[in-house]
């Protein structure tokens, strides 16, 4: 958990929670997706998938580009747990849904996408996406203007706006926003985004 969340594995509850309360929400609009198939983008070890959309999801799908993770995931879901759909093992950035899916979630790890494969990710995400389906994206915020740069993680964290002129040039509409709160004050605001098709 610590090796996926940067030594930070402890804000897990407090993380599901959020995203539960998110999930929630949107599951409350007024045209909500329906909850046969989600999609869990940059799965990691499967904590999202077990934690938050199994629970809701008839199957959920998992793309992730590293095998020792994805092969983590399977164990820690359970290879025979009847709510585990397909495995994609390859990146986001070459991932192309064979499916529809009613939510799709991407958690930390969009900041490992240059701008131009993740407007292009976003819109065959869209593409994919049942009827009233939503695209989530739960991912840190720069407080600056600027994109910050990790090194060593080899990640961009992106500040709000370059995120909003993403999401238009993805051709997608904001239906939902919230900020994470509880967790610790050192790392970087977390927002929750849902995203629908600009029609
Ligand atoms: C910080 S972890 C978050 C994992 C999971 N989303 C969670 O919240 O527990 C980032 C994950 O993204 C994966 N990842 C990084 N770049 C990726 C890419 N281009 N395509 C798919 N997954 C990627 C990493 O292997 C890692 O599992």
């Amino acid at each position: 958990m610590d090796g996926v969340l940067g030594g930070y594995g402890h804000i897990t509850a407090v993380d599901i929670d959020g995203s539960k309360q998110f999930l929630n929400s949107i599951l409350s609009l007024d045209n909500p997706p329906s909850t046969n198939l989600a999609l869990d983008c940059g799965a990691g070890i499967g904590r999202v998938s077990k934690n938050l959309l199994m629970p809701y999801f008839q199957k959920v799908d998992l793309v992730e580009q590293d095998e020792k993770f994805i092969n983590t995931a399977k164990k820690n879901v359970g290879a025979n747990n009847a709510k585990l759909g397909t495995l994609y093992q390859i990146g986001l950035q070459d991932f192309k849904p064979q499916k529809e899916y009613d939510v799709i979630w991407c958690q930390w790890v969009l900041g490992h996408l240059n701008d131009y494969d993740l407007i292009a990710f976003l819109e065959r995400c869209s593409e994919a996406l049942a009827e009233n389906g939503v695209i989530v994206i739960k991912e840190n915020i720069a407080s600056l203007e600027v994109i910050e740069y990790d090194d060593d993680d080899s990640s961009v964290t992106r500040p709000y706006k370059l995120m909003q002129q993403i999401f238009e040039e993805a051709n997608l509409r904001v239906v939902k926003v919230d900020v994470q709160t509880g967790f610790p004050k050192e790392i970087y605001p977390v927002h929750m985004f849902a995203l629908v098709i600009n029609t």
